[in-house]
């Protein structure tokens, strides 16, 4: 159960609301190219317009380093807003604090809605600098923290400004936090937990958390290599990093140590594609990892020579294998639960020839069986990031039972941690 009030616990009629959203979306130029967060954000302001308020809302976009740079600009997100809320006037303001802001404000009407400019053109905002989120708070009567993606830093207007306004969760706050911590607690069993991307560092608190709770974890993407050089596996040129060899194996230790003692497996890919480079014109060849069995496509079904069906010295691993994949969507359908963070191979590189990209059929195979209608279906939890991008390009988002917003903020919630933006907001019993 959620600990914090919402903004459904008060009376915010005819009040002036400062809303925190997480605008924090990939551009293109002057274009968004996902609009993702700002839909999610829509339930809030509907909500909060519902109720007759003026409302601001303040966001952060990228890390413009406290200086105030155009590319960082959250115009383009007024223009989307306004394209969104049909019959809401969104007006914008190029500053987020001072007179042309207050000026902007006292125009407000009830039921309009002012985007103010990037917070992060101040560095004050970073440094959870109380004036700064004096500033901020005198341009309201209630402050409602909307922005998952960013409760995880205790930045001014995060944590600096619940010390001058009350605080209240919104909708999609609590959706989040609700969401997660429920399925870390209480997950329908038996739960799989998939988990790729480059770094185990950025993941070390949920690969342990999961070690504990999880009966299968399945590892792919970059920090696959890491693992499967610490048991000595050959992985050529692939991207890993030598620093985190020992976590690795300690995780691997761990995890044996589990399925000694109960019904739980690690399962790291056993096959892998390789190419030369990260580049969808050059072949690729699958290579099995533990009987070097496989022989190309291209030879099929002659075997090629020994020395093509292992990792070479100059290969790249890209993807986990097709029989890796396939293993894990099999797991996958025995259970009811799943929890995946970070994609299976390199998901930025298109395909010359259909949608699927040459390094992302693992992830692919994967999605297919987290949602597809086979033997069973089972629920599935999105972390953000990056897989939330690729989701979203392939237009799959909805296709998912939670989808978070969040990339950092979802990790350390599920890795058990506090975090900042939900701490400073009023309590239930306050
Ligand atoms: C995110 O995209 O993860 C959030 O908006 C937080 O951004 P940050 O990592 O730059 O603080």
């Amino acid at each position: 159960m959620f600990r914090k009030q919402t903004i459904k616990d008060i009376d915010l009629n005819q009040k002036v609301v400062l809303l925190r959203a997480d605008y924090n979306v990939p551009l293109d130029g002057e274009k968004i190219a996902d609009d993702f967060r700002i839909q999610a954000s829509l339930p809030t302001i509907d909500y909060l317009l519902k109720q007759n308020v003026k409302l601001i809302i303040c966001s952060h976009l990228g890390r413009p380093n406290g200086k105030r740079d155009t590319r960082f600009s959250l115009f383009p997100v007024a223009k989307r807003l306004q394209s969104l809320l049909n019959n809401v006037s969104v007006g914008f303001v190029a500053d987020c604090v001072g007179e042309e802001v207050n000026q902007a404000v006292d125009k407000l009407d009830f039921g309009q809605v002012l985007l103010l400019e990037n917070l992060r053109f101040h560095p004050e905002e970073e440094q959870n600098n109380f004036d700064f989120a004096k500033d901020l708070a005198s341009l309201a009567e209630i402050f409602v923290q909307d922005g998952f993606g960013v409760v995880h830093r205790a930045h001014a207007s995060t944590e600096a400004i619940t010390h001058y306004l009350p605080s209240y969760a919104g909708l999609l706050l609590e959706k989040e936090v609700e969401t997660i911590e429920s399925v870390m607690l209480n997950p329908a069993k038996p739960l799989m937990a998939i988990i790729g991307g480059a770094k185990i560092t950025d993941k070390i608190d949920i690969l342990h958390r999961f070690i504990e709770i999880a009966d299968y974890v399945a590892i792919g993407g970059a920090m696959a290599n890491t693992f499967l050089a610490a048991q000595g596996v050959e992985i050529g040129k692939s991207l890993f990093d030598p620093k985190e060899l020992s976590i690795a194996r300690d995780i691997i230790r761990k995890s044996g140590a589990q399925s000694k003692k109960r019904n739980f497996a690690l399962i790291l890919p056993f096959d892998v594609v390789v190419s030369k480079a990260i580049d969808n014109k050059l072949p690729t060849r699958i290579i099995d990892l533990k009987t070097h069995a496989y022989s190309q496509i291209i030879n099929y079904p002659k075997r090629p020579p020994i020395h093509d069906v292992k990792v070479l010295k100059d290969d790249i691993i890209l993807d986990i294998g097709p029989f890796s994949a396939s293993f894990m969507a099999g797991v996958m359908q025995t259970c009811q639960t799943v929890i995946w963070n970070g994609t299976m191979g390199v998901t930025e590189v298109n395909s010359l020839i259909g949608s699927v990209g040459p390094f992302a059929h693992g992830t692919e195979l994967l999605i297919e069986a987290m949602t597809g209608d086979f033997y069973h279906t089972p629920y599935s939890l999105v972390g953000g990031g990056d897989t939330v991008g690729y989701l979203s390009e392939r237009q799959l988002i909805r296709c998912f039972d939670h989808v978070s917003t969040g990339g950092g903020a979802s990790l350390e919630l599920m890795g058990g941690r506090k975090l900042p933006g939900v701490e400073a907001l009023l309590n239930r019993d306050n």
